[in-house]
């Protein structure tokens, strides 16, 4: 089983959305939905679609859109283990997505920025059968200290959890939290934006081997959108890192078979793509 960790968002999507409405205006969409969404829901759905038992962990609050994401997680985890914040509401986003995709954000960052160690419960995870950690977005648990988060991963390691961390864009983020607890992460993902921010490297292929210079163990990947990502590992020192672009168009049997890091990698673009591609046959079909 695999725990997915950290922050659950109620996202409500409106789409298309050419442009904002003036201050006092109005503009209109085709759909305005309601979605869960963050590291917890984005990966825990994927993963459960693949097959795999999901733990989901996160912090809500004691209100309806809390009540809605709880209900939706029981649709796809195997085993939960939330708590309901009676003084913070729901974190929350609205998500403006214009005519190609591209997403806009405004977060209230509410229950979900309280994320803290009580809520990782890592002794009755590992009796649950839980053998692998995701937790994210680290630059979003204000409230978790960074000598906590190390106590945590550090807990994670003990215990023989593969550890894979995520973060995601924003402007008050404190990427220097985020370099001190790389060491302690297996796997790690970020996207071109947030690399470079971590790394201050221009160029993909020069972010994901900074990652791996700042101590990341097994694979970065630094994920480009409809680009797919470049996949960077150790071998046997940094000197002799692989790295590779990696298409979304690339089925994952096709992986190297001298490369096995290159599935999970083929594996994470495919699904991306796959998930992409049904949103949008949904869309065309309403
Ligand atoms: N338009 C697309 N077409 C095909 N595959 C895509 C597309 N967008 C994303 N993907 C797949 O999903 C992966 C992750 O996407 P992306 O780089 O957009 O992550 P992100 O910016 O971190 O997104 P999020 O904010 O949801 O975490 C990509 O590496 C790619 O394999
Ligand atoms: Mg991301």
């Amino acid at each position: 089983m695999i725990a997915v960790a950290g922050t659950l968002v109620a996202d409500i999507l409106a789409h298309p959305v050419a442009r904002l409405p003036a201050r006092g205006g109005l503009e209109r969409v085709s759909t305005i939905a309601l979605h869960s969404g963050g590291a917890v829901a984005n990966t825990g759905v994927a993963l459960s679609r693949l097959g795999v038992p999901v733990a989901a962990l996160a912090r809500l609050g004691q209100d309806a859109l809390g009540r809605h994401l709880g209900e939706e997680v029981q649709g796809w985890a195997a085993a939960h283990f939330l708590s309901f914040d009676a003084s913070a509401p729901t974190s929350s986003t609205l998500v403006f997505v214009d005519a190609d995709g591209e997403r806009s954000f405004l977060l209230s960052s509410g229950a979900g920025e309280r994320f803290c160690a009580a809520d990782l419960p890592l002794e009755r995870l590992s009796a649950a059968g839980v053998r692998a950690l995701h937790l994210g977005y680290l630059n979003l648990f204000s409230q978790l200290g960074t000598p906590e988060l190390l106590e945590l991963l550090r807990g994670a390691r003990e215990r023989g959890f593969l550890v894979s961390l995520d973060v995601t864009w924003d402007p008050r983020a404190d990427w220097d939290r985020v370099r001190a607890v790389l060491p302690y992460a297996d796997l790690f993902c970020p996207n071109l934006r947030e690399a470079c921010a971590l790394t201050r490297a221009r160029a993909p292929q020069e972010a994901a081997l900074r990652l791996l210079e700042l101590g990341v163990r097994q694979a970065v990947a630094v994920t480009l959108g409809a680009g797919g990502c470049v996949l960077a590992t150790p071998g046997e020192g940094l000197k002799s890192a692989r790295v590779s672009r990696w298409s979304p168009r690339t089925p994952p049997g096709r992986a190297t078979p001298s490369w096995p890091e290159c599935w999970p990698a083929g594996t994470g673009g495919w699904t991306g793509r796959c998930a992409l591609e049904r949103r949008a046959r949904r869309r065309r079909s309403r």
